[in-house]
């Protein structure tokens, strides 16, 4: 790598295949980790594109928000440590700081967490469209069509180039994702919506949302309500993945962000992103008695078998997910204020983390617990049902779409995505060869 002299910025000189030419790409300097080689004009250049299935070694944006050394462990929001923000805030003071930059004050932290109460409400007409969908459906499913349905609401007031409508799109949907989240739990157990509870924090509110029941009064558990807070803190907001990328790529050609969202949410559902904390409490139950173990750690390494283990590996950590370890605590943590005897889920996680941590094929590759991991464990034992873990994330995760979503249209550099491909198909051939030929 150069650094040229004058403006102290650092460029790579390559060579061109096939012709004489040498061309000269700047490097933009990153504030920590990898700076990237810019090659927007390498095609005007060269006539030549960059191939990079699965985005291994290719940023798809400059972003402020969230920073990961996946070699060392470390997952950081706007500079601040992840296991810090996880066991010393609240989940909307997170949300503030993904949104606008910085922690709030506690004047700034209580006018947001207002503000985000007063939008929790959804429009009555949604309760007709939940019914429309059949009571066994998948919870992910009905939340990609309400979600987005959003949009029919809010119609007025989705300018897209307009800053205020923006802001308030962000806050409406994290105040309203809940909601929606927790109808669509209710709606499949045929209990009647709860709405939601101003006087209670994000966490609290929607619990009670999922287990009041009118003919009861609900005391929501502080042990459950802080375990949640950290959850959902845990899953804000994690740079550029499929989800988040997803968001991004649809918002870039000037979508309405509850479409959108709709978009990162359908992307989040499958198994190997935020589909997999379902994945892993199904394989844990399958799994159902430490003897087995070992069955399913040499399928997970058996090259013919397509079964892996869930909750483990990741593209960007190399060592222990920082998530993972703040969840591992927390599952100890529950299990003794809740005083649950023995979980025999948690059993086989431990052991199975155990087995496979010592086993070569994990260690070559770098293959460690993850976030999906441990979170299903606290899901089950906060009671919640399986099939609305990947609601869960998605409650979570709505805040760090809404704050990539806004900085990628604050950006005044910000263009339609539209990547482009290596062709390998047919070159072109004649109509009149086939019997379609005159
Ligand atoms: N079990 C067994 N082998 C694995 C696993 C696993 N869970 N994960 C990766 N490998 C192997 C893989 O077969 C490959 O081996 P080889 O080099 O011999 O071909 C090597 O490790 C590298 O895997 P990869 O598929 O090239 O890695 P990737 O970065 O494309 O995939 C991943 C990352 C998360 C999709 C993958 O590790 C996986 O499928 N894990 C299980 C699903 C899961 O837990 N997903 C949640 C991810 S974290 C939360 C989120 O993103 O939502």
């Amino acid at each position: 790598m150069a650094k040229d002299n004058v403006s102290n910025r650092a460029s790579v000189r390559i060579s061109v295949p096939f012709t004489n030419q040498e061309i000269e790409l700047p490097v933009i300097q990153a504030s920590e980790g990898p700076s990237v080689i810019d090659i927007g004009e390498l095609y005007a250049k060269t006539g030549l594109f960059t191939y990079d299935p699965g985005f291994m070694s290719t940023a798809s944006c400059r972003s402020t928000i969230t920073y990961i050394d996946g070699d060392n462990g470390i997952l950081r929001h706007r500079g601040y440590d992840i296991t810090d923000l996880a066991t010393s805030a609240n989940f909307t003071d997170v949300a503030y700081l993904l949104l606008y930059g910085e922690l709030p004050n506690k004047s700034e932290a209580e006018k947001f967490a207002t503000e985000i109460k007063q939008h929790s409400m959804v429009h009555e007409q949604l309760h007709f469209l939940y019914r429309g969908f059949p009571r066994h459906s998948h919870p992910m499913a009905v939340m990609v069509g309400a979600v987005a349905s959003l949009s029919a609401f809010y119609h007025d007031y989705l300018d897209v180039r307009d800053r205020t409508q923006r802001e308030i799109s962000a806050i409406r949907l994290i105040a309203k994702i809940p909601t929606l989240a927790a109808m669509a739990y209710k709606y499949s157990i045929g209990q009647p919506f709860v709405y939601p509870d101003n006087n209670l924090s994000y966490s609290e509110d929607f619990l009670h949302m999922m287990f009041a029941v009118p003919a009861e009064k609900y005391k929501v558990n502080p042990v459950m309500a802080d375990a949640l807070n950290k959850l959902f803190i845990l899953h804000a907001d994690h740079e550029q993945n499929a989800s988040t990328s997803t968001v991004r790529l649809s918002g870039s050609s000037g979508a309405n962000p509850f479409a959108v969202i709709g978009a990162g949410i359908a992307s989040l559902w499958g198994p190997a992103h935020g589909g997999a904390n379902e994945a892993v409490i199904k394989m844990l139950e399958e799994i159902g008695h430490a003897s087995r173990i070992q069955i399913y750690v040499n399928k997970a390494k058996d090259k013919g078998d397509p079964f892996r283990l869930m909750g483990f590996g990741h593209r960007v950590y190399k060592n222990y997910d920082p998530r993972a370890t703040v969840l591992k605590a927390s599952c100890y943590e529950l299990v003794k204020e809740l005083g649950i005897k023995d979980d025999h889920l948690l059993d086989i996680a431990l052991k199975l983390e155990e087995i496979a941590l010592n086993d070569p094929y994990f260690i070559e590759r770098k293959l460690y617990p993850n976030v999906d991991f441990y979170s299903g464990i606290i899901y089950r034992m906060l009671g919640i049902p399986t099939q609305m873990f990947t609601v869960m994330f998605a409650v979570a995760r709505a805040t760090g779409w809404m704050a990539q979503w806004k900085e990628m249209m604050d950006d005044p550099e910000q263009k339609i995505g539209r990547p482009r491909q290596l062709y390998v198909g047919q070159t072109k051939r004649e109509l009149r060869d086939t019997p379609f030929g005159k």
